[in-house]
């Protein structure tokens, strides 16, 4: 809850949520989301779990990130992640990308990482393509978002070929 600020800041940014799940936030949501999710831990499948990033540097929220263990087979997760608008493009993503990866695939024994995204979404489109994760498919307005049809590309990686990268 220390963090409210920092992380009501880019949660209530329009360009931040343009092509996310959720809409720009109050700061009433804000609260109410760190309440729902701050007690959750890593391991039960079909919840989001939801962990912060933080700035080595400066100690401070810069973004988050999320793990969704598939509901049927706990072996392959989703995840998803967003940086706030003041420190994008100087290669977060990518470093928690990575510690995610290595978490799930070294530490997890995971089988399988999925990512969805709005097939507009170039940022994370690029990162994905950057940390080894592999174009799965392209499904043409298949998703009600936002008011109008949206398109979406899915990437994954396997246990395998993230080893295979190592
Ligand atoms: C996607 C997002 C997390 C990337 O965060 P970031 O910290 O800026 O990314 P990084 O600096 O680590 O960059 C990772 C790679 O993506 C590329 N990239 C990042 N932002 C980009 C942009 N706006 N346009 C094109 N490429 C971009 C970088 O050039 C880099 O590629 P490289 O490794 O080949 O040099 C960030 O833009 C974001 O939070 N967007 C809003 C939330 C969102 O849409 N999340 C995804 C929901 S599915």
């Amino acid at each position: 809850m220390t963090d409210l600020t920092d992380f009501h800041s880019y949660r209530s940014n329009p360009e931040v949520t343009k092509y996310q799940g959720f809409d720009v936030m109050t700061m009433d949501e804000a609260e109410d989301f760190i309440n729902r999710h701050k007690d959750r831990l890593y391991g039960k499948p079909g919840e989001w779990v939801q962990y912060g990033i933080i700035n080595n540097a400066t100690g401070k929220l810069i973004g988050d990130c999320a793990i969704k263990l598939d509901e049927d087979d706990a072996r392959i997760a989703v995840i998803g992640i967003t940086i706030s608008h003041l420190h994008q493009r100087q290669g977060f993503a990518k470093e928690v990308m990575t510690g995610v990866l290595a978490f799930l695939f070294d530490t997890k024994q995971l089988h399988r990482i999925v990512e969805t995204m709005d097939a507009e979404n170039t940022a994370v489109i690029n990162l994905m393509k950057s940390v080894g994760f592999r174009l799965e498919g392209h499904f043409i307005e298949n998703i009600f978002f936002k008011g109008k049809w949206g398109s979406e590309f899915q990437y994954a990686m396997l246990k395998r070929e993230w080893d295979a990268r190592k």
